[in-house]
């Protein structure tokens, strides 16, 4: 069987219905980092997920947050985020996902990620386009960085890396209508697909933080590179910069004059 669009719905649903059934109940929290957790509910979504795969295409290579890299058939790749978004859950903060991408031919070909409390599935397919709940998404086309209302992310080392964003901050901040920080970075991607929000950076993610989202603001229109521009974004942890194609120039000249 080959992965369909239908089908990485159907698991986005199943393990965002772990997610929301694990909600505001209490957590086994495990910490990788002082502000990086962990919870059972992780995991449970995460199990739910490589097992399906594993059984439908033990061939493929799978990259997932909680257990890292299954080795596998390197033109086959999936991306998978059990649940985006762990601090805010933990808090009892609504902004979660699960974010799930296939890759083939090193290029990626299917995303979805879904939102089990506001029951919105993004999905894509490379050449197809980009839909919420079905319905076709576009991205915004502000006049200019202005008019514009942003969104962007801190890295978990923002208290020992001088790479920690507050320039970047900043310098959006005196130059856009505003900037929001919501604690997922798929969900942040969502958001710029479905024009809710007109553009996005971070500068340090993983690629299970991406890839779905990414394939989404692209399928929807939008330009999604690493933050200086760069065309490799999932390997090499580049970050991201994802807006539409006028806005996204606006924002590079921006990041690269920090640089
Ligand atoms: C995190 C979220 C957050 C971003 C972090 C990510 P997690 O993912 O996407 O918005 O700022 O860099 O690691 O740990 O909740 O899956
Ligand atoms: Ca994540
Ligand atoms: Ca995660």
């Amino acid at each position: 069987m080959k992965p369909t669009l239908t089908y990485i719905e159907d698991l986005a649903r199943r393990a965002g219905e772990i997610l929301r059934s694990g909600y505001g109940q209490q957590h086994e929290i495990g910490y990788k980092g002082e502000a990086d957790l962990v919870t059972e509910v992780d995991h449970a979504s995460e199990v739910l997920i490589l097992g399906e795969l594993m059984r439908q295409f033990p061939e493929h290579r799978i990259l997932s947050e909680e257990t890292g890299e299954h080795s596998g058939d390197a033109e086959h790749v999936w991306y998978i985020d059990p649940l985006d978004g762990t601090l805010n859950y933990a808090h009892g903060m609504q902004t979660f996902c699960v974010s799930i991408a296939y890759e083939h031919g090193g290029q990626l070909q299917l995303a979805a990620v879904y939102d089990p409390m506001a029951n919105e599935l993004f999905s894509a397919e490379r050449g197809r386009g980009a839909w919420l709940n079905g319905e076709p998404m576009r991205v915004t086309n502000p006049p200019s960085l202005r008019e514009s209302l942003l969104v962007t992310g801190f890295p978990y080392d923002v208290r020992t890396s001088p790479r920690n964003n507050f320039a970047e901050f900043q310098a959006f901040s005196m130059r856009s209508q505003g900037v929001r920080r919501l604690g997922s970075a798929a969900l942040d991607l969502c958001y710029v697909a479905a024009g809710r929000l007109d553009g996005y950076w971070q500068l340090k993610l993983s690629a299970w933080d991406l890839a779905a989202g990414a394939l989404l603001v692209q399928e929807a229109g939008g330009v999604a590179t690493g933050v200086l521009g760069q065309a490799e974004f999932l390997a090499q942890q580049n970050g991201i910069l994802a807006a539409s194609p006028a806005l996204h120039a606006e924002m590079l000249a921006v990041l690269q004059s920090l640089a």
